[in-house]
């Protein structure tokens, strides 16, 4: 096989990007938008000593499951690889991703439950972060970056966006370019915007807008005032914010904040309880199964009332306050300082009185509730995609709660990490929950037992 053969080829499987899977020659062909079933003749673009890929030129058998995406920006844009998938088929898939990644470890567990899926799996991302660019032309584009690239896909409609995000988006943007603000350019680290985030609580409406800038004198121009003049009209404005990033990375946020108006952050809720949220911390991007998923593993906990819990990686205490009514005594740990502050207010909020919540890695802080002797009951571990590091699972191996609840964004580390674990503690039914419909991600919440 070389590149630009074209080739027909059987789909056997679909992988961690929703692609499709063939065998040709003995080697692995990853083929985007192609499903498993399909007869596709495939362009190879790629060949690698151990896999290739391959380009999509002709549909010649087709998977029933396959619907035309609703989207224009579908081919280019990187955001929503599943579009081309029936919803409920996108939901079997996931599920056998999952099967197929906790087999791989060779994991022992109690099942695999179907994955929830979401009602209206559509416009459901409460937060989005909308790079702005100036073209060495001069154009300045708002939009999302087009697949592994940083080209500006500029969008009229995002399917799986909260609407009113997207038409705030354009509504800042326009008013950043009438006041003479132009685009970043990434090549010389040059102009003015990089992007615009925009949060909206689901629930409350309430919105927050931050400008992250490149350079520093525009947390005093006299411009950014005006637009807050005008943007502050709108009465679901709760917030915005000036956030500084000079950096040649893609990291999205800088340190330094100002805060322009309001208060810094907005309010939502999951079920009964509300959650301040700033602009840095962590909020699940879909409030309705968010709710879904921190039900399934209260279901799954079966706390008593008199248990201690860490809530470890905890964001702004979603989880630790959305349990706190079932528990004795309630404990946090969170690196990102915002989130904590946000955290430690939300115990109030919610009248919980029988929670702390502390900034720092887990990984260093869980030892001071050794120090304080404080033994957890349970322990609920949500960490980023890189999942638990090996200190971490140490300290809760040795503190031996008699259960662990884990919930995951990542089915590759939460396999490697349930292997570990499963030599001291029995593993659940596994719960896919769909957070991320019409795109590759899935979200994982499964409850060990003490053996
Ligand atoms: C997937 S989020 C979960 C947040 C929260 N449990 C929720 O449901 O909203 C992971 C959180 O872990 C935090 N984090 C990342 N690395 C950490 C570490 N080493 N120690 C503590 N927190 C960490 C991140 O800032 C983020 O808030």
């Amino acid at each position: 096989m070389k590149k630009n053969d074209e080739i027909e080829l059987e789909i056997i499987d679909n992988g961690i990007n929703l692609e499709g899977i063939a065998r040709h020659e003995n080697k692995v062909v990853f083929i985007p938008g192609a499903i498993k079933g399909e007869r596709i003749l495939t362009k190879i673009i790629k060949v690698n000593n151990s896999f290739c890929i391959g380009k999509m030129i002709d549909i010649v058998s087709k998977n029933n499951s396959r619907v035309d995406p609703i989207c224009g920006a579908y081919k280019r844009c990187g955001g929503c690889s599943g579009q081309h998938i029936e919803y409920n088929s996108q939901l079997q898939i996931k599920k056998e991703l999952v099967k197929n990644t906790l087999a791989k470890q060779k994991l022992k567990y109690a099942g695999l439950d179907n994955v929830i899926g979401m009602g209206v799996p559509l416009y459901y991302r409460n937060k989005a972060q909308y790079p702005v660019r100036r073209t060495v032309e001069g154009e300045n584009k708002l939009g999302f970056y087009a697949k592994r690239s940083h080209d500006i896909i500029e969008n009229e409609e995002c399917f799986i966006q909260n609407q009113e995000i997207d038409r705030m988006s354009k509504e800042v943007f326009k008013l950043l370019l009438l006041k003479g603000f132009v685009g970043y350019n990434e090549e010389d680290n040059t102009g003015d915007i990089r992007h615009i985030l925009i949060r909206r609580g689901y629930y409350t409406g309430e919105m927050m807008i931050v400008i992250i800038v490149n350079k520093e004198d525009i947390f005093t121009d006299v411009r950014m005032e005006e637009i807050v003049n005008i943007l502050k009209d709108n009465e679901n404005i709760k917030s915005i914010i000036l956030n500084l990033n000079t950096s040649k990375t893609n990291e999205i946020l800088g340190k330094e904040e100002k805060i322009l108006y309001g208060s810094g952050y907005i309010k939502d809720y999951i079920g009964d309880y509300k959650y301040y949220i700033s602009s840095k911390s962590f909020f699940q991007v879909n409030t309705v199964q968010a709710e879904v998923l921190y039900n399934v593993l209260k279901e799954k906990l079966e706390l008593n009332g008199d248990e201690i819990l860490f809530d470890l990686y905890s964001g702004v205490g979603s989880i630790g306050i959305f349990l706190s009514d079932s528990v004795k005594k309630l404990y946090g740990i969170e690196i990102e300082e915002q989130a904590v502050k946000m955290a430690n207010m939300n115990i109030e909020l919610n009248n919980v009185d029988n929670a702390e919540y502390i900034a720092g890695s887990v990984e260093s802080k869980i030892v001071e509730y050794q120090k304080r002797d404080i033994h957890p009951d349970v322990i609920v571990v949500d960490p980023p995609r890189k999942g638990l590091d090996l200190e971490s699972i140490e300290y809760i191996i040795n503190f031996k709660p008699k259960k662990v609840g884990y919930v995951s964004c990542s089915p590759a580390t939460f396999a490697r990490d349930l292997k570990i674990l499963s030599q001291y503690y029995n593993v659940g039914v596994v719960t896919p929950v769909d957070l991320f419909p019409n795109s590759e991600h899935i979200e994982n919440v499964v409850v060990l037992t003490l053996k």
